[in-house]
């Protein structure tokens, strides 16, 4: 996310954010989301070697042809080695060619460019230390990814092993910059959606509670105020509901809260048109079958009920973003009920598919807030925002 545009060289922040997010978007940010893409790029680079990728593409082959020559497991390997290759050839650091029918061929031709990704933690160390846990998280995955793609270990295991508890606790913080702009985009933009009055809220996928907290703080802080009668915060993990339940119970003593476990990929345990608001950071992505889930949560919204969701959204179809080294290790991710026009993949989505996902399951007033199709060409990296919609 260079601070200038793509379109015209110049700083065009200005006048493509909406004032209330430009501060959340500085300069000192967008230095540290500049170095995790960096870094993000580097680990893979390094994959690409250490998987068996790089002799793999020695020649002009297609991804599913590269996992194979490379010993990697089909089921598991073929998104993220796709995701891989596309990732290095956004750089050119591998060539790629698109025949007529859409298939991708790869080709490491001229030698790979030598990059220390620990070089880059040391840059974010000095520029903002804060930021580090998102590396962290990066280099977590990267460690596993051999395995994973091999298939002696699943990604869940991996990833939410005994090592990856204080990892992902301070990854999902409001201490960690990087995660801490979702929540802070998603608390603007409800505050927005919401009238004035009493509010009631079902958060989903809330995690160990920093969405809540910067939520309920949005909007104590607002005006005119949105009244928060009840906050109905459930998560599928107990352990982050429980260190959830305990940090938000201190933190807004006054607010009436309920916590409970809900899994967004089974019928949802909540009253039927109960809540004012549905809201969620960064988890309505991993829902298996998105009809299914979008049917829970319109039934759980009052007439004229709210849906926002936090969200990083794909810029363009198939453009991989840096965070999906992380996530394309898990099953929830990959695997999706793909609907052709609004779910071609698991995981992230681009405006125009998640606006026709909304429409499509009983949604209107569909928003993206900020509006990223039209940021996209001068910011092409900038891929936090929430989507808005009204129940129809
Ligand atoms: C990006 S995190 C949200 C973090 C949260 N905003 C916080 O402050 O900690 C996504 C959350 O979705 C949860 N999740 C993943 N799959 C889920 C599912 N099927 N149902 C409900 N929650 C799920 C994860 O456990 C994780 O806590």
């Amino acid at each position: 996310m260079p601070i200038v545009s793509k379109c015209s060289g110049l700083d065009e922040r200005a006048a493509l954010y909406p004032a209330q997010l430009l501060a959340h978007f500085d300069d000192s940010f967008i230095v540290s989301f500049d170095l995790f893409e960096e870094y993000v790029a580097r680990l893979t680079l390094a994959l690409f070697r250490s998987t068996g990728l790089e002799a793999a593409c020695r020649h002009e082959t297609t991804a599913s042809e590269a996992l194979a020559k490379a010993g990697l497991s089909p089921d598991v390997a073929l998104v993220p080695v796709s995701w891989m290759l596309a990732l290095l050839a956004s750089r050119k650091w591998i060539e790629v060619t698109i025949s007529a029918n859409g298939d991708r061929r790869y080709r490491a031709a001229a030698p790979m460019p030598a990059l220390d990704a620990d070089e880059i933690l040391q840059r974010q160390q000095a520029h903002d230390p804060r930021c580090l846990p998102s590396f962290a998280i990066a280099a977590l995955a990267a460690t596993h990814y051999p395995a994973v793609l091999r298939e002696q270990v699943s990604g869940e295991q991996a990833l939410f092993g005994p090592e990856g508890i204080l990892p992902w606790v301070k990854y999902f913080s409001n201490d960690n910059p990087i995660y801490a702009v979702s929540n802070k985009v998603g608390a603007i933009a409800a505050a927005r959606a919401l009238p004035a009055g009493e509010a009631a809220i079902l958060e989903i996928g809330g995690g160990l509670g920093s969405g809540a907290d910067t939520l309920l703080n949005e909007l104590e802080s607002g005006a005119p105020a949105a009244r928060v009668s009840s906050y109905h915060f459930t998560e599928i993990s107990p352990l982050f509901l429980s260190r959830a339940q305990r940090n938000l119970s201190a933190r807004h003593p006054h607010c009436r809260f309920q916590f409970s476990a809900l899994d967004i990929d089974h019928p949802f345990a909540v009253a039927p048109a109960s809540y004012s608001l549905v809201y969620g950071v960064n988890v309505l992505h991993v829902a298996r079958d998105l009809a299914a889930t979008l049917g829970e949560l319109r039934k759980a919204l009052r007439e004229d009920g709210m849906l926002v969701m936090a969200e990083c959204v794909r810029p363009f179809p198939d453009a991989p973003l840096h965070l999906e080294l992380v996530f394309n290790l898990l099953g929830s991710f990959r695997d999706a009920v793909l609907v052709p026009g609004w779910r071609p993949n698991g995981g992230f989505l681009t405006p125009e598919q998640w606006t026709a996902a909304l429409i499509a399951n009983g949604f209107t007033d569909v928003r993206i807030f900020p509006d990223i199709a039209a940021i996209r060409d001068a910011y092409p990296s900038f891929i936090v925002a929430a989507i808005v919609a009204r129940r129809a």
